[in-house]
């Protein structure tokens, strides 16, 4: 069984790219396990709190599972054309110290989604991921996309997905994830 560890980008409580996370979980084919994990606790970076304190309990939980992880499926907002803060913020505090990188986040394959109430639906956000994953060694898998575009039609208020044709592409996108972790293990 794989174990994939999934983060939401955003921290709202109707936020469509934890229900489209959400869906993932349901979704994940056989073989794949998507664990979510919360990133509410991650406080914002601070090189003198990593001085004196460590990095954080909850980034040091965080960056455990990812470790012991077949793979990173990450659920991002776009602001502003590239990506939200609180995402990045979570990626810095997980690349602490240096030396741990290797181990959290060399070889480990990655997917990104995203969904947005706009016609392009993560697209800039998701193509501002790439440096930074490429900086940290991973494996991103690029063999599929998903942008789910217009998202205020596509979850119903309680983050079901409602639209079919965004099920059948999450669908398409997991299994093509899935395939990838299967030839490609750490
Ligand atoms: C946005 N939003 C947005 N959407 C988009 O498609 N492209 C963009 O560049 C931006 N920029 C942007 C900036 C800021 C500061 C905010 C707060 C929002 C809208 C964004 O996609 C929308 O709020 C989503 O609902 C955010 O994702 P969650 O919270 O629903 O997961």
């Amino acid at each position: 069984m794989a174990t994939i560890i999934g983060i939401s980008g955003s921290l709202r409580q109707q936020s469509f790219n934890s229900a489209l996370l959400n869906a993932a979980v349901s979704l994940a084919p056989s073989g794949m396990h998507i664990q979510t994990r919360s990133i509410t606790e991650v406080p914002l970076y601070n090189y003198d709190i990593e001085k004196a304190q460590g990095v954080p309990e909850p980034v040091e939980q965080l960056k455990r599972a990812i470790a012991a992880a077949d793979g990173l499926l990450i659920c991002t907002p776009e602001y502003n054309n590239s990506m939200p803060g609180v995402l990045k913020n979570v990626i810095d505090w997980l690349s602490r110290p240096p030396d741990d990188i290797q181990r959290v986040f060399g070889g480990l394959p990655v997917g990104i989604m995203g969904a947005s109430p706009g016609r392009f639906g993560t697209l800039l956000s998701q193509n501002a991921w790439l440096p930074v994953m490429r900086t940290l060694g991973t494996r991103l898998w690029s063999g599929g996309r998903l942008m789910v575009t217009g998202a205020s039609k596509v979850f119903d208020d309680e983050g079901a997905i409602v639209d079919e044709g965004t099920r059948e592409r999450l669908q398409k996108f997991l299994d093509g994830f899935a395939a990838f972790i299967e030839s490609n293990h750490r």
